[in-house]
């Protein structure tokens, strides 16, 4: 059964913007990016949104709805309390582009910075081994869409540009533990983790993920043994070595 809806939704560019008020048919069982949709349709043809699958799988669709970020297409009406106006901004932590359109390019340049995956040479008989529990690990990190939700809620960029270069945010430090505890992995990226990726700028708050749409324990699973790792770095070299030789 249709019902009004009352949005609001933030339009504008780099140079400034505002929240403009929107009354849109909707359907049960819809989702914030379908009303979004319809308000390009029949209210406002050049409404800016990214999007692409609708299916919660490309991360293009991220906004900020009722100040929480959140993939547009995975967020159901129904999550709102009857009458309850839906606010849609685009991702705090990022430059706007135009509506809810934000430049993400910083994640980019982090990516960059990420040494790739270096295994070492082929054992004789052609065939790399890993325990299943190692292939697990890899696994949830690999859940990974780069909707950049759990960037855009970490206070440490969003409350402080100044940390951008500094620091490379949760979505990566995702990345430097799965390739840090890949067991065919050789180098080492304790030092990158704490150097160059700022580490230790995160105080564990834990928001990554709370956010996170794939349900992924960044915090519990890549944040604290990480920080673990570049502690025991800094303190004892022997137990990453060791860790290295018998594959933990
Ligand atoms: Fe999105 Fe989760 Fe990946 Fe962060 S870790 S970019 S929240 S899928
Ligand atoms: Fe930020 Fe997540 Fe740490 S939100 S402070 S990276 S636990
Ligand atoms: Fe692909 Fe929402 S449109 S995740």
């Amino acid at each position: 059964m249709g019902y009004d809806l009352d949005m609001k939704v933030w339009r504008g560019d780099a140079s400034g913007g505002e929240l403009v008020d929107f009354t849109v048919e909707v359907e049960e069982g819809e989702v914030v990016l379908d009303a979004l949709h319809r308000i390009q349709a029949t209210q406002a043809g050049d409404l800016a949104v990214r999007w692409n699958c609708k299916a919660g799988k490309c991360g293009s669709c991220s906004t900020e709805i009722n100040g929480k970020p959140r993939l547009a297409c995975m967020t159901r009406l129904s999550t709102f309390e009857e009458g309850e106006t839906v606010t849609v901004t685009p991702l705090r932590a990022f430059p706007v582009v135009r509506d809810l359109v934000t430049d993400v390019s910083y994640n980019y340049k982090v990516a960059e910075k990420v040494p790739p995956f270096a295994p070492e040479p082929r054992p004789a008989d052609g065939a790399y081994r890993m325990q299943q529990v190692d292939v697990e690990r890899g696994q949830e990190f690999r859940k990974c869409i780069e909707c950049f939700l759990c960037q855009t809620v970490c206070h440490v960029i969003r409350d402080h540009e100044e940390n951008k270069p500094s620091f490379a945010g949760p979505r990566f430090f995702l990345r430097y533990a799965e390739l840090e505890m890949h067991p065919l992995d050789t180098n080492d990226r304790r030092e990158l983790a704490r150097e160059q990726a700022g580490i230790g700028l995160c105080n564990i708050t834990k928001c990554c993920t709370e956010v996170c749409p794939e349900g992924i324990k960044i915090t519990d699973n890549a944040i604290i043994p990480m920080k673990e790792r570049v502690a025991d770095r800094s303190y004892d070299p022997v137990t990453w070595l060791g860790r290295k030789i018998f594959r933990r």
